[in-house]
């Protein structure tokens, strides 16, 4: 095919070049043009090229039709904000479009039927001048891509939610049984004792009714657990310190720690910004990170447990350390898994909640561990809550 390069060539010693040659040329050029077309017509993807007063240059079929799909006149010479609609027109309305890079970013076209798009624009500079030329943009459907994400999401709450049925299943039966038997032997008891005050052995059923509280308190806990880990919650949001919500669970769980003569201390930033949360969940989440610290360290030893705040561009960063036993590295991928505990009467929903509470807010966990030094829980906060978008589920 001709090069741009022999195509300006001929183009600039026309009249040395003979009419044969010139209609040979021009014949290739055409079937190129052609080429380019049935490609450009066949891609998947809106292609567009404006001038960089958005007025449309060229548009492929496709482009066509995402931005106009009733209507099959030509749009070449057009403003392009004035055929854009909804998002698409906010977006382009909205942007500066930086001639030294590339600009993206999503939108929801509502017609022919609402699709979630990606949009690129590359900027064209002049070869010599590097003036901005044309704007390049291309606009791709992603719907599909997204209603995928989206089942997988549900799929794996689906998942997540039989594994915890299971579990709290299991769970409920030990007490169960501890239960039926103590009652049992309370009823043996009574029998024994009809008529015969002096036949009860009160040490023995003094222990029994202990049993049977202990045993309905676990119940309730694992129910409670279980109730708060599955009920669905959209999280309420408001500004608020985070470092008032700190101060205040720690305060609930100081009498823990004294007992355990476990220290508890906190650095927080006194410029920490206040950011929207969902104050309840947020508190329940501090506070099964900072229970878990003050758990991890064993009261003949002694340690202490740190909680620190700062922030910087990407977010509220909540830091709670321990100097406790640490996590294996091969049971860091385990600890947020539901019915994961090392403990004696734990449940092990406690981090699969903080887990739930900090996506829900948009936030990520790290993990830092050391086996025999102890653990760094940070959670990371944004600033402002991103709106997610998503096609409506039908
Ligand atoms: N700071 C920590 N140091 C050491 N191990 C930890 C720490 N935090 C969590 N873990 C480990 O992760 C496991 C799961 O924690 P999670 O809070 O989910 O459940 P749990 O504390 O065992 O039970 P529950 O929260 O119901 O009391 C714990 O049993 C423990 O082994
Ligand atoms: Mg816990």
């Amino acid at each position: 095919m001709p090069t741009r390069e022999f195509v300006e060539k001929l183009v600039s010693n026309l009249n040395k070049v003979d009419s044969p040659e010139i209609e040979r040329v021009l014949r290739r050029l055409v079937q190129q043009k052609h080429f380019f077309e049935i490609v450009l017509a066949n891609m998947a993807e809106g292609i567009l090229v404006t001038d960089p007063q958005l007025t449309l240059v060229y548009l492929n079929p496709r482009a066509h039709e995402m931005l106009t799909p009733h209507s099959r006149r030509p749009l070449e010479g057009k403003s392009l904000l004035s055929v854009a609609k909804g998002e698409l027109f906010e977006f382009l309305a909205r942007k500066e479009f930086d001639p030294s890079k590339t600009t993206t970013g999503e939108v929801i076209l509502e017609e022919p039927e609402p699709a979630i798009c990606s949009i690129s624009v590359y900027p064209i500079l002049d070869d010599r001048s590097r003036r901005l030329v044309s704007l390049l943009m291309i606009l791709r459907d992603i719907s599909d891509i997204r209603r995928e994400e989206a089942q997988r999401k549900q799929i794996e709450k689906l998942s997540s939610l039989s594994a915890l049925t299971a579990g709290v299943a299991h769970d409920i039966r030990n007490p169960l049984n501890a239960l039926h038997i103590h009652v049992q032997m309370l009823k043996a008891m009574l029998n024994n004792a009809k008529g015969e005050a002096n036949k009860i052995d009160v040490p023995r059923l003094e222990k029994s009714v202990d049993v049977v509280e202990e045993e309905i308190k676990r119940l309730d806990k694992i129910i409670e657990r279980f109730l708060s880990a599955v009920r669905p919650t959209r999280p309420v949001m408001e500004l608020a310190s985070i470092n008032d919500l700190i101060r205040q669970t720690m305060e609930t769980l100081r009498p823990e720690f004294e007992a355990a003569m476990t220290e508890l201390k906190s650095e927080l930033d006194p410029e920490l910004p206040r950011i929207p949360v969902d104050i309840e969940q947020l508190k329940r989440a501090i506070f099964n990170v900072i229970k878990n610290a003050g758990e991890s360290i064993d009261p003949k030893l002694g340690g202490s447990v740190t909680v620190r705040t700062w922030f910087n561009d990407s977010g509220v960063h909540i830091e709670v350390e321990d100097t406790g036993s640490g996590i294996a590295r091969e049971n860091l991928g385990l600890i947020f898994e539901p019915y994961y505990t090392t403990k004696f009467g734990g449940t092990g929903l406690g981090l699969m909640n903080v887990y739930r509470i900090v996506d829900e807010h948009h936030g990520n966990i790290h993990v830092d561990s050391e086996i025999g030094r102890g653990t760094i829980f940070t959670i990371s906060l944004p600033l402002i809550t991103k709106p997610v978008k998503l096609l409506e589920e039908n």
